[in-house]
């Protein structure tokens, strides 16, 4: 990271906290590593973020309907999935630290270091011999590649690491009051499942016809062995799921259909396309046959936001077998090479899983401006977070001009004629330049000021964030004013 972008991320974190949007979660108690709060500016963003995805996944599209599954879930569904067996991390402890690692993030790390001295040649060697150990599963090599790249324990900084091994990733507990192995469950590691187990239900219960989708937004919980860069690897996050249902043969062309509108999901918000791309899995999970993630650009670099993998029919398989219930889908249409219907199958599956916290991050990110507003008279500059105005946590802030003479009164009868449509913040300390500094750093799209002029013709001034021209407008058209910016 270079020393500027190093210093935007940052500021970043910093103005998440100064603000209300992200807490480090326990803080009082010195906080838990890798587990965050968002404050009252975060959870109206992160919200706006979600009915942004549901909107457009399930109110937009007549074949998806959208569910909301439970976190605990019968065990045997985490063995039916593989994650009991497959869902883990190679991971090496250095024996003086007593500190643990990823081992493949190690190796990661010294690629980018080679890279960053210029050392190419060896970054890609590395690079290819990582990739082989990871497909074959190849621990002792890890460790192997660990040793003769003399990578050192960033704690300690020795070189006495221990055999590298698998680490579930999956967090358990105990239901019920007596602990028991047959009672251990888990915290579901992705929201998948619980669409999956429910397929049956929503197919019939809807008369859902192929190809359908199921949607679900809600926590998933993963051990991860390392956190790091805030709220971008966490141990408790969100993910926006999809489940697309589809006949066997076609799953190309919805995957290749999937892959292009999650794109133009983002890029709809007005982010610049050169900070996206996609990134074509070699190694792929268990399940799929084919994935691609969507990378953002970071200011560490580009990573995964969101994936969309080709699942095939592995899930709904698994889940018929082990449960023994049928998971089959009777598929009337007709078939053109044969006359006959299609008939009884396991539908193959296309899913986008997008983690909403780091559609949370990419959005403050790119969002973030420090702006410097100098003139030859003055220096002056402001922190403005240039946020859709869909995405905004405040729609509008209204100021009374001075606490007096019944302006308070006035602006807060225009805000109650407001906030029942919209998320409308109160504000009467300070003078309102300091006012609108407040507003911008929290990306409100509109000030409006309520003045003597008021009283008379009830007209107020209303001040746009990213232009901060101002106009005067009478009172009654607020409504249609930040209902046609704001609206979805
Ligand atoms: N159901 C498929 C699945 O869970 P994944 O690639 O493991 O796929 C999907 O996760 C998305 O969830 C990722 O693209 C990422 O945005 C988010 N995600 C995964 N692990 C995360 C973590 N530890 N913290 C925050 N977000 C995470």
């Amino acid at each position: 990271m270079s020393k500027s972008t190093d210093e935007l991320f940052k500021n970043v974190i910093a103005h998440a906290k100064e603000y209300g949007f992200v807490f480090q979660s326990s803080e009082i108690y010195d906080g838990l590593s890798a587990v965050y709060d968002y404050g009252q500016n975060g959870a109206e963003l992160k919200n706006n973020i979600k009915t942004y995805w549901w909107k457009s996944m399930v109110q937009l599209n007549d074949n998806i309907v959208g569910i909301d599954s439970a976190i605990f879930m019968h065990p045997k569904i985490w063995k039916a999935s593989g994650h009991v067996d497959g869902f883990s991390d190679p991971m090496i402890d250095n024996k003086d630290s007593k500190k643990r690692y990823r081992a493949d993030q190690l190796l990661e790390d010294r690629i980018a270091k080679y890279d960053a001295d210029g050392k190419t040649d060896k970054a890609e060697q590395l690079q290819l011999e990582l990739d082989n150990a990871m497909k074959a599963d190849d621990l002792n090599r890890l460790r192997e590649l660990v040793v003769e790249h003399e990578i050192a324990c960033p704690v300690s900084g020795t070189r006495n690491w221990t055999e590298v091994r698998q680490f579930n990733l999956m967090f358990s507990t105990q239901m019920g009051a007596v602990a028991d192995d047959a009672d251990t469950i888990y915290l579901r590691p992705e929201t998948a499942q619980g669409i999956f187990v429910n397929y049956l239900n929503v197919q019939k219960t809807g008369r859902m016809k192929i190809p359908f989708g199921i949607a679900q937004i809600g926590k998933a919980f993963r051990n991860e062995v390392i956190a790091r860069q805030f709220i971008i690897r966490m141990r408790e996050f969100e993910q926006m799921e999809m489940q697309f249902f589809v006949r066997p043969g076609t799953q190309k062309e919805w995957f290749d259909k999937w892959k292009e509108t999650r794109l133009q999901w983002h890029l709809a918000l007005g982010t610049a396309p050169e900070k996206y791309r996609y990134h074509e899995h070699t190694k792929l999970a268990h399940y799929a046959d084919a994935a691609y993630d969507i990378e953002f650009n970071f200011p560490f670099g580009f990573k995964e936001v969101e994936g969309i993998h080709s699942r095939t029919d592995f899930d709904l398989s698994q889940h018929q077998q082990f449960s023994g219930k049928k998971m089959q889908y009777f598929d009337p249409e007709v078939d053109p090479d044969t006359n006959k219907p299609y008939g009884n199958y396991v539908p193959y599956v296309i899913e986008t899983s997008i983690g909403l916290d780091r559609m949370f991050l990419l959005t403050m990110i790119n969002a973030y401006e420090e702006e410097d507003l100098s003139t030859e008279e003055k220096q002056d500059s402001r922190t403005v977070l240039r946020l859709h105005p869909c995405l905004a946590p405040v729609k509008a802030a209204i100021f009374p001009l001075t606490k007096k003479d019944g302006l308070p009164e006035k602006a807060r009868e225009i805000m109650d004629t407001l906030k029942l449509d919209f998320n409308i913040q109160y504000e009467e300390k300070d003078a309102i330049g300091k006012r609108y500094r407040r507003q911008d750093a929290i990306g409100t799209p509109f000030c409006i000021t309520v003045d003597h002029q008021t009283l008379e013709d009830n007209t107020v001034t209303i001040r746009h964030r990213d232009s901060m021209q101002q106009e005067r407008v009478p009172a009654d058209q607020l409504q249609k004013i930040i209902g046609d910016l704001v609206s979805w």
